[in-house]
């Protein structure tokens, strides 16, 4: 699948829920009203979505949420959407997850068939990380990175970079990171949805965070890349990387190869656009056979949007996209 911009459609990143155990204050008002269940898609639905995603060309998918791994049977969708790893055309599938239900599901997910996963975890002060997801208890994710690493999962951890919470920490995160082997990613917030506050208060530009950086390590260049966001550096002391995504203050846009879909079945061509394709219609069509379906995708990528606006309104104080990232998975 090519786009009007010319770039390769790879890359479906698919929300299965909008629930989750915490709320992050920059993800999530503290009182969120979630989708009725019945507007939501069956697993057996959302796999036969990828399946043609897949039938397109997609090669890699990244289940996401809200939080994943909290919708009920969602190994099923990981089983089947891992069987088509291979000859099926499928090369990857990763799963973003905050980690809490990695010490029951860590061998299930590799088992069929994930061996990479980013974990968001913020910071690693009991206290801080209570505050920032509004009640969640570090030692539930810290065990969850470690039940993934024992099962053999390499393991990403997202931080995404808070203004006056999590600041202070970005050198302990890079040592602790090293010490275990993961990768780190640092995050610029981004403005999605209404939180409940104050969006300005938050932002931390991430090329300060990275000149503060290089005072105690050594950041070397280095073309690796997932074909996502992040540009990544080696750090020369743990030999681990560091990646950052910055979409206010650098656009990747021009090479963007992934689309969303929510798990209502709407796809949205761009993060940061309102733009979208209404796919469970079709697939909830009788009459809408898999090339009909296949037709619809094709058709929703022909609108993908050259790149996203993402501004936060200052006078109103209100986010230029009025949807929570938890809806289209970030
Ligand atoms: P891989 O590239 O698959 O390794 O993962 P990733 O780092 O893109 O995925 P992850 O789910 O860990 O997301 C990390 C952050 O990147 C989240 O804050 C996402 O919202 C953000 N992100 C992912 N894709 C895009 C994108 O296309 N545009 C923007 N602006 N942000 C993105
Ligand atoms: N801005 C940037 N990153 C966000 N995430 C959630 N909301 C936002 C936001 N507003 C991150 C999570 C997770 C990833 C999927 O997106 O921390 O790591
Ligand atoms: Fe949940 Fe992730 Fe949003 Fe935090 S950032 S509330 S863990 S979906």
């Amino acid at each position: 699948m090519i786009d009007p911009f010319g770039r390769r459609i790879s890359y479906l990143r698919v929300s299965v829920t909008d629930r989750c155990d915490l709320r992050c204050v920059y993800c999530m008002a503290e009182d969120m009203t979630f989708l009725p269940k019945a507007e939501v898609l069956t697993l057996e639905e959302l796999d036969r979505l990828c399946g043609a995603f897949v039938g397109l060309g997609v090669e890699r998918i990244r289940l996401t949420g809200g939080e994943p791994l909290v919708r009920k049977g969602v190994l099923t969708l990981f089983r089947s959407l891992g069987a088509r790893i291979g000859a099926g055309g499928l090369k990857e599938l990763t799963v973003t997850t905050n980690g809490t239900q990695l010490t029951k599901m860590a061998d299930d997910l590799y088992a069929a068939g994930v061996r990479r996963i980013n974990v968001s975890m913020d910071t690693l002060d009991p206290a801080v990380f209570k505050a920032v997801t509004r009640w969640g208890e570090l030692e539930k994710t810290l065990d969850g990175i470690f039940a993934a690493k024992s099962a053999g999962l390499q393991v990403k951890i997202n931080a995404v970079a808070l203004k006056g919470v999590n600041e202070g920490e970005y050198d302990r995160m890079l040592a602790w990171c090293g010490e275990h082997g993961f990768d780190l990613t640092l995050i610029e917030t981004m403005p999605l949805g209404e939180i409940g506050g104050d969006r300005t208060d938050q932002y931390l530009p991430l090329s300060l965070v990275r000149s503060r950086l290089r005072e105690h390590w050594t950041l070397e260049e280095t073309d690796y890349t997932t074909g996502g966001p992040a540009r990544y550096f080696t750090v020369k002391e743990t030999g681990r990387r560091i990646g950052f995504i910055t979409p206010m203050t650098h656009n990747f846009c021009e090479s963007c190869n992934r689309v969303r879909l929510t798990c209502t079945g709407t796809l949205f061509m761009c993060l940061g656009q309102e733009d979208a394709a209404d796919l469970r219609r079709p697939l909830r069509d009788p009459a809408v056979d898999d090339a009909g379906l296949r037709a619809a995708i094709e058709a929703a990528i022909a609108r993908k949007p050259k790149g996203h606006d993402f501004i936060i309104d200052r006078r109103h104080n209100r986010p230029a996209v009025g949807r929570h990232m938890s809806v289209t998975g970030g």
